[in-house]
């Protein structure tokens, strides 16, 4: 079987109904990243970091994988599918992908603050404080803060190196080291981007479908069917 590679963003979530970042209405209009996303934040402010997260945690709760991520469950039956996303939802799971990497952490894990070894699933949409790890210190969320290492890189890389064809979907290639992803395709390996608004800093050669991701899915599926 052929290895496709996905590297997704938040764009594919969107018609699930969770925001975006950077488009009209994203979460960086609503909320200064630096006051909810960083290390720095959570020094200085950890109950508004955690309401940020379980606003989002409780949206996640609420919402279903859409025809974007069930497409590329289904694309399992032809193609040894490996997702990459920067997502911290689930929804590539929940519709049936089997390869998920998740280079930014999982809204629905929480981690100790005093071992990061100590990693929790959690069942319901609230992280408080005083809900504490083992070990006895604060609990935080399981999700990579700007300024924070993204320790997945290198086995994202590897996943790159080893595609024989590459989808992004749902991007704006705006945040390294995630985007940086695309310069490790092989020669000669096919590029499709699926966006409505495709980030304009793509090579020539990259495959655009310049649509929404649950019909750009199918989209995909007919061209790789040629
Ligand atoms: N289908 C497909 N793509 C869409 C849709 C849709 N329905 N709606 C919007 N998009 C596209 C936008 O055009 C944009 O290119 O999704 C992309 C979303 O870009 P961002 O909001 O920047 O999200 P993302 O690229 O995932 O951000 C990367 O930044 O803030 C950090 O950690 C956060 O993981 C996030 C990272």
């Amino acid at each position: 079987m052929k290895r496709l590679v996905v590297l997704s963003g938040a764009g594919i979530s969107a018609e699930s109904g969770l925001k975006t970042f950077r488009d009209m209405d994203g979460l960086w209009e609503q909320y200064d990243v630096t006051e909810v996303a960083s290390p720095e934040a959570w020094q200085r402010n950890p109950e508004l970091v955690l309401r940020f997260y379980n606003e989002r945690r409780k949206q996640l709760f609420e919402c279903e994988p859409n025809a974007g991520h069930i497409g590329l469950a289904q694309l399992q039956d032809d193609y040894d599918v490996r997702i990459i996303t920067q997502n911290v939802d689930d929804l590539h799971e929940r519709a049936g992908s089997r390869n998920v990497l998740h280079l930014h952490g999982e809204l629905k894990k929480a981690r100790s603050t005093v071992d990061e070894s100590l990693v929790y699933d959690l069942d319901n949409w609230e992280l408080k404080p005083g809900d504490c790890c083992e070990k006895g210190s604060q609990l935080r969320p399981h999700v990579v803060w700007f300024g924070e290492p993204v320790t997945a890189i290198p086995d994202a890389v590897a996943l790159v190196e080893s595609a024989d064809i590459m989808v992004v979907i749902g991007t704006s290639l705006n945040v390294y080291p995630a985007a940086g992803l695309l310069n490790y395709t092989r020669e000669n390996v096919p590029v499709f981007l699926i966006d409505p608004n495709p980030p304009f800093q793509v090579s020539p050669e990259v495959h655009i479908i310049a649509m929404k991701a649950g019909a750009g899915v199918t989209e995909l599926e007919r061209i790789l069917k040629q």
